[in-house]
């Protein structure tokens, strides 16, 4: 892996952003736990794409489907069939197994053993509803949280009384059983979708496909991700999924090459056409007012999007790491440095504000810092950090992408004021406690 990655990788661990699961037995792999600062940035994510899609569209509306759900499900979707596998070849010797596609030899690239000939694995987690391990008690953990809001066309569709087109969002954990996880946090086992699901006229969806592309890739690029590292490309007939259409991947270009954070997929009448069928009730949808008028029964076609939030995080701070020899902070010491910078996007940054007394050894002065503190914690996510010389805290709190540092210093006593420090321009300006959560508040916002 990269050297960039693996510096990203430490830095995560070191600052609490990801863990390996289940490290003090000798970790689990493919599974990663998100510290303090991991989880605080997940929540800025999700919460920036929950506003992204459900705010800013008139006709869209949120679900939170259940990860359980009845096994014809699966049927239905095609993941239990050929659709949803991998082909995967394993070692003779060693018994490591690869995707087919990842070996281009017959020789395995670990052991040099003989590789067994290409054979399918499906990626659906099993497991059993119940007290009994039967054959009839097995059900699978999702692989993809869309297929909660499919079943439930019905349910939204009535209770919110929408009509043609609308959008159903859900944000939740999906599970596979992937053969080789890697990179990180960017194939794992677990890991948690935000997707959009919208229901169109079958002649409108071509249109729409087009729309969420770019909806989609503009979003990422408001967050601050830089436009040379990334890209739209569109799926060859061959590459599609089982029940695509047509689709298109976001790529971003990660230090391990090119790489899909998002998938935009036209899946045409594949799914209520299919739970009409495995389930019996009848998903097509009367409209009354259709593009070329009269009235039309038909099942909707679905134009999804389908981002990660783990991989869109490991896109935010792969994009956002820096590293800055010296000069950033003017202390001889700092100079000779390298000084990491997480210029990470305001709104996704996990900590927003850090308070920082100028000297540890006046009371007085600690004591004003703590009041700060206390005023600004209940409304940002906020650290007191008093250990080491100033310079060293700034870069502390670079290192974690803090967009605002207070510093409250000797004036501070006499005037109720105090400085703030911008991460990416670091100026600084003085600006009176009372005005301060005004001030701040508007900074982060624009
Ligand atoms: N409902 C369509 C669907 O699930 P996908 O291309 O298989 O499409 C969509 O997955 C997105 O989910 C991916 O672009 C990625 O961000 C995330 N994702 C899929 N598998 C993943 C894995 N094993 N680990 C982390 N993220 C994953």
């Amino acid at each position: 892996m990269g050297d960039k990655i693996s510096k990203i990788i430490s830095l995560s661990k070191r600052r609490g952003f990801i863990f390996q699961s289940s490290e003090i037995y000798g970790g689990f792999s493919s599974c990663y736990d998100f510290g303090p600062l991991g989880v605080e940035m997940k929540n800025n994510i999700k919460r920036a794409w929950w506003d992204k899609i459900i705010k800013e569209h008139e006709n869209i509306v949120g679900l939170d489907a259940s990860i359980l759900m009845k096994p014809e499900i699966w049927k239905a979707s095609g993941h239990l069939t050929a659709g949803f596998a991998d082909t995967l070849v394993e070692c003779k010797s060693c018994h490591k197994r690869y995707r087919a596609d990842e070996v281009d030899s017959e020789i395995c690239p670990e052991c040099g053993g003989e590789l067994t000939r290409p054979r399918k694995f499906n990626l659906m987690m099993k497991t059993f509803v119940g007290p009994v391990e039967a054959e009839a008690a097995t059900t699978y953990l999702r692989a993809e949280t869309c297929q909660g809001i499919y079943v439930n066309f019905e349910n939204v569709l009535n209770s919110m009384r929408l009509k043609i087109p609308f959008g159903i969002a859900q944000i939740g954990k999906s599970f596979r059983n992937e053969i080789t996880p890697k990179d990180f946090i960017y194939r794992t086992r677990e890991f948690e979708q935000m997707e959009m699901q919208w229901f169109c006229h079958p002649k409108t969806a071509a249109k729409y496909f087009d729309y969420w592309i770019k909806e989609r890739f503009d979003w990422y690029i408001c967050l601050g991700i830089k436009k040379e590292n990334l890209r739209v490309r569109h799926h060859k007939k061959e590459e599609l999924p089982h029940y695509a259409i047509a689709g298109a991947d976001i790529e971003y270009h990660f230090p391990f090459g090119w790489r899909e954070i998002e998938g935009i997929h036209n899946r045409g009448d594949w799914d209520l056409k299919n739970h009409s069928k495995f389930s019996g009730k009848d998903l097509s949808y009367f409209d009354e007012d259709p593009p070329a008028g009269g009235k039309e029964k038909y099942f909707p076609f679905i134009v999804e999007t389908s981002g990660g939030v783990d991989r869109s995080l490991f896109v935010f701070l792969t994009d956002a790491y820096q590293e800055i020899k010296g000069g950033r902070t003017k202390t001889t010491k700092a100079a000779k440095e390298i000084e990491i910078l997480l210029k990470i996007h305001k709104k996704l940054a996990p900590v927003k504000v850090a308070v920082l007394p100028l000297v540890r050894n006046k009371p007085k002065i600690v004591k004003k810092a703590k009041e700060v503190y206390r005023l600004l914690k209940p409304h940002f996510v906020c650290q007191y950090d008093e250990l080491g010389s100033i310079g060293r805290r700034y870069r502390r709190i670079d290192e974690i992408g803090v967009p605002f540092a207070l510093t409250v210093d000797f004036e501070s006593l006499k005037q109720d004021d105090l400085t703030i420090r911008d991460r990416d321009t670091m100026a600084q300006e003085r600006v009176k406690v009372e005005n301060l959560i005004d001030v701040l508040k508007e900074k982060l916002s624009s």
